[in-house]
């Protein structure tokens, strides 16, 4: 395994060697602006199994192809309509994933056996010369072993995948914190399948109607048009509850009443309220702070060996609704509100 350090040092003539294993077949656990990606050349059938394997991953779990410039779009997307031209005018390089019509050259693997594919330009400038440098789309789901919380730091992720693929490039921490917003153009409309670091609110400056799909903050059994949405997600070991009101005090004293009925137990709160609890780590105020840091405090709160981790929600506004979607799945949709 090789160890490449982009930390502080923008050497990217570092990233040859693993540009060389993308087109090798291997794989890269590289850096984005939304978390680590665990990345393998999009277009090759046996590479982009290696990905499924390492994750644990269900195989009709359909992964994101990252590009580096649009004539990479123009080779794997059949027609690109209007709204998803200004989607990607207005939005890439960024943390959006847009659904197109795929060309046969993308493999069924890919796309877990849709027609569809999801696409994404990363703003991360590590991200973008590696994937130029590799010279073809990677396919990259987040860097955990599935099901688990997402890598936002190396150090998170480096035990789960040491053996299991050949480079890892140390970027420091993602900047966001949790995954693209993916969206889906239907109608002349845009539906977000995930919420992500584009918020609802951004895409509405477009002019076009904004749909969340009903799953987002819900628990459906039909048949999902995000087919990642349906698995358990961002889970820690240990039970989570998450507890919300819109009035904090009630809030805390709910957690605090509810926390007498285990032995032990761990709040993840916001700073602002963290002196109310014994136990607690602090996850930040600003829901800016809140996404940086969410899913490295789940794994650090996983290793306190607590009965229980009760987690302070927030607001689903904004980059709320993000945050919400995470923590509903990461504990198992266990949710006091009040
Ligand atoms: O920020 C991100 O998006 C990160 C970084 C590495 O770029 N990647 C990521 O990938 O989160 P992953 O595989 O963990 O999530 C991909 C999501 C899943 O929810 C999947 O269902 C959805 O995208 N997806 C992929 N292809 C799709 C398609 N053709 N139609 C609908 N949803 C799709
Ligand atoms: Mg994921």
């Amino acid at each position: 395994m090789e160890y490449i350090d982009l930390k502080d040092d923008l050497d990217y003539s570092k990233l040859d060697k693993c540009a060389d294993i993308i087109k090798k077949g291997g794989l890269v656990i590289f850096p984005t602006e939304t978390v680590y990606g665990i990345g393998a050349n999009g277009l090759d059938n046996e590479a982009v199994l290696k990905i499924f394997e390492a994750k644990g991953r269900a195989s009709d779990n359909p992964l994101i192809l990252h590009i580096a410039n649009l004539k990479m779009l123009d080779e794997i997307v059949l027609d690109i309509c209007e709204i998803q031209k200004k989607l990607i005018e207005k939005f890439w390089p960024g943390p959006l994933t847009i659904i197109f019509k795929k060309k046969d050259i993308v493999p069924f693997r890919v796309t877990g056996g849709l027609d569809t594919v999801a696409v994404r330009m990363p703003s991360n400038k590590i991200a973008l010369e590696f994937i130029k440098k590799a010279g073809v789309p990677i396919a990259a789901p987040s860097a955990n072993i599935s099901g688990r919380p997402s890598g936002t730091k190396l150090g998170d992720i480096k035990e789960e995948f040491f053996d299991k693929v050949e480079a890892m490039i140390d970027g420091g921490e993602a900047n966001i914190g949790l995954e693209s917003t993916v969206v889906m153009v239907d109608d002349n409309k845009i539906k977000i399948l995930r919420p992500g670091g584009i918020t609802k609110e951004d895409l509405l400056e477009l002019g076009y109607p904004v749909l969340v799909d009903k799953n987002v903050l819900g628990k459906s059994d039909g048949p999902l048009l995000s087919p990642g949405m349906k698995y358990k997600h961002y889970a820690p070991k240990t039970n989570c509850i998450l507890v919300f009101s819109e009035d904090e005090e009630v809030m805390i004293n709910k957690i605090k009443l509810e926390s007498k009925k285990y032995n032990s137990s761990l709040v993840l709160a916001k700073k602002r309220n963290v002196n109310n609890y014994d136990n607690v780590l602090d996850m930040g105020d600003t829901l800016e702070e809140i996404s940086h840091n969410i899913f490295s405090k789940l794994r650090e709160a996983d290793k306190k060996n607590v009965d229980i981790i009760f987690i302070e929600g927030v607001k689903s506004e904004g980059l709320g609704l993000a945050i919400m979607n995470r923590l509903l799945r990461a504990c198992s949709y266990n949710y006091i509100y009040l």
